[in-house]
């Protein structure tokens, strides 16, 4: 059975399917897939192993002809058409678990570089304007008793709660359900959508995309937060209606945002690297050599269960 691989993903989940038997063929170029290539390679294959970045739509899903499971490379599958792909009989799965803390640590990655302005600084060092110690040099925000906000209580928005809570941080969440160990163990209270954007001194996104959270940070919402707030999304881009971020920053109608991930990814809006209160990252939160091996060998476990006739390990 032929599995494809759309780029070179760690050879640990690639090793582990040709152990098993498989056909593995893998798009190593390093570049996307073109489209082209993507709709006739996956004519043919009983498993796909996907990137986040490739659009499996109702025209791709049609072109699968044996395809018995979609392994994405990724915990997020906005980028599937799940209803379709079950309508077809696929199987889709993702990478759960394995990323979460990664991730959580590059959000509190970039919370810190906001609030202590580290790469305003950094840049400050290399343009050689350091010319001495000054009482009001670059001066931040401690974290220490300031709200931090989580959209999103899942896996990834709780270890952000759990990190935000040891640099003493006062937690709030905003989710469809209520997070007992957030409350009992953090002591956060959840918040509607307004109230937290109001109250947050830093407001982390960990939500998935779907057609309820795009754009969910629109202008009505953004607007809400304080002027000294910290936004920060390692989320999807889609979630933030990114020109009106981009506006606030400007003016100066919050202190800072972090971002790893765009509206139009890859594609960065050209207003974004003239400002200097954003610290803008190439989508990076799950790039540690521990989770995306991990991440390989989860794929390759969910592609031989299922071709192997038993239950999905991880699916959406
Ligand atoms: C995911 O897995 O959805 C992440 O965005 C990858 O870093």
């Amino acid at each position: 059975m032929k599995v494809f691989i759309t780029r070179l993903i760690p050879s640990i989940g690639i090793e582990l399917l040709k152990k098993k038997g498989f056909e593995v063929s893998v798009y190593k170029k390093d570049n996307p897939i073109s489209r082209k290539e993507l709709l006739r390679q996956v004519r043919d294959c009983d498993a796909l192993i996907p990137l986040l970045s490739d659009k499996i739509d109702k025209e791709l899903l049609d072109q699968m002809k044996r395809c018995k499971v979609i392994a994405n490379y990724a915990v997020g599958f906005n980028n599937i058409d799940v209803d379709y792909a079950r309508s077809k009989g696929i199987i889709v799965t993702n990478t759960p678990d394995v990323l979460t803390d990664s991730t959580a640590d590059l959000a509190m990655a970039l919370v810190l570089a906001c609030a202590r302005r580290v790469t305003e600084a950094e840049k400050f060092i290399r343009d050689k304007k350091f010319v001495g110690w000054k009482p009001q040099l670059l001066l931040g925000m401690e974290l220490r008793n300031k709200y931090f906000g989580i959209l999103g209580a899942g896996r990834i928005g709780t270890e952000v709660a759990k990190r935000a809570h040891a640099f003493g941080c006062k937690i709030l969440y905003y989710s469809n359900s209520t997070n007992k160990f957030l409350e009992t163990k953090l002591n956060a209270k959840k918040l509607s959508l307004s109230s937290i954007l109001k109250k947050s001194d830093i407001l982390s996104i960990h939500l998935p995309l779907n057609t309820k959270t795009y754009h969910l940070l629109n202008e009505k919402n953004l607007i809400l937060l304080k002027k000294s707030a910290i936004l920060i999304n390692s989320a999807r881009g889609e979630i933030v209606d990114e020109k009106i971020l981009i506006s606030m920053l400007k003016h100066k109608k919050i202190f800072a945002a972090g971002l790893d991930v765009y509206e139009d990814e890859p594609n960065i809006k050209k207003e974004l690297y003239n400002l200097n209160n954003i610290i803008l990252l190439p989508h990076i939160g799950s790039a540690t050599i521990e989770a995306r091996n991990n991440m390989s060998l989860l794929a390759a476990k969910n592609v031989i269960v299922v071709l192997t006739g038993k239950r999905a390990l991880t699916p959406v």
